[in-house]
């Protein structure tokens, strides 16, 4: 305890007194400026790219380049510590025996010993807000990413941009012809006008025989001529669903489903949907649609329940 209190109030001194004199004849260790250079630089670069972290953050939240620039963050921040460990802080290593301290006056030899590990640094403060800028922007953006499990990640996964009378396009911003679809195809589209981005934007459109529909009786008039709609977002855990199977035989085969090709969980397209096989816990949400007057696809409204991975309404 009483070696604790001595160390605490050494370096207290140490901070409040000026550095004292070094002892005669030991060597003053000059500053290695170019080392003290880098370290700046790597600091700023680390800085720069922590900063550049939070910007990509709120304006183009890319997985690719977030990654790369938090990374290069740390690498910045290493390489600067690691110059600043090998040539900047003085590498003195010196072990004497003593005996405990008891008296006040030997604490002067402690500090003096103290002071001398900050020779051969020149411009601390300079290293303190270089050091400090780069721990503080570093810690704000590890912290940036917390704010995506708030409420507005929950506003985000629920909004979709389809309603009534929205026109199906394709990737080209082509509007799909209903009658270009035909059974067994399977196309995909985005709503006209909305970001192709958005997670409730894909839907998968595939034609059946009309009198091989079985939705439930909420949606009747959801598939005209047989074309029905679903999101191609999976609900198992977000993988496009892809692959169309349509039995060419239908008494010895399965109905037509959509298959994800990641998990092969498999929605039955005739049912709403319903989930036949696989890992996902809920149907694939159903968008109804309707032809207009120029014959192409339009949305009649908005998904049957909410398009995306279904870790909040897993089996419900
Ligand atoms: S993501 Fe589709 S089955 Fe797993």
């Amino acid at each position: 305890m009483k070696r604790w209190l001595i160390a605490a109030l050494v370096l207290l001194l140490g901070k409040l007194r000026p550095p004292r004199a070094l002892p005669p004849g030991r060597p003053v260790r000059e500053p290695d400026r170019r080392a003290e250079n880098l370290t700046f630089l790597l600091l700023l670069c680390a800085m720069a790219a922590a900063a550049a972290f939070i910007a990509f953050y709120f304006a183009n939240p890319d997985t690719q380049f977030l990654g790369a620039t938090l990374g290069l963050a740390f690498v910045l921040l290493a390489a600067a510590c690691l110059v600043a460990g090998k040539r900047v802080v003085p590498q003195i290593e010196g072990v004497k025996e003593r005996p405990e301290l008891e008296h006040p006056f030997e604490q002067d030899e402690v500090v003096a010993v103290i002071a001398e590990g900050g020779e051969g640094v020149s411009r601390k403060r300079f290293f303190l807000l270089a050091g400090g800028g780069a721990a503080g922007l570093m810690g704000a953006a590890l912290l940036t990413p917390a704010l995506s499990c708030g409420p507005e990640a929950n506003r985000v996964l629920s909004r979709s941009p389809w309603n009534r009378g929205r026109l199906l396009v394709t990737e080209l911003d082509e509007p799909i012809v209903a009658a270009g679809i035909v059974v067994g195809e399977l196309v995909t589209a985005f709503p006209s006008g909305a970001d192709k981005e958005d997670i409730a934007s894909p839907v998968i459109v595939v034609r059946v025989r009309p009198d091989e529909l079985d939705l439930p009786d909420d949606r009747r008039g959801w598939a005209p001529e047989g074309l029905i709609g679903y999101s191609k977002i999976c609900t198992h855990a977000g993988c496009a669903v892809s692959e169309y199977r349509y039995p060419s035989y239908g008494p010895t085969a399965p109905g037509p489903a959509v298959v994800c090709p990641c998990h092969y969980s498999t929605f039955s397209v005739t049912e709403g949907g319903k989930r036949i096989f696989g890992p996902a816990g809920r149907a694939l949400p159903q968008l109804p649609l309707a032809i207009n007057g120029d014959g192409q696809l339009v949305a009649d409204g908005d998904f049957s329940g909410r398009p995306g991975p279904g870790w909040w309404g897993v089996r419900k």
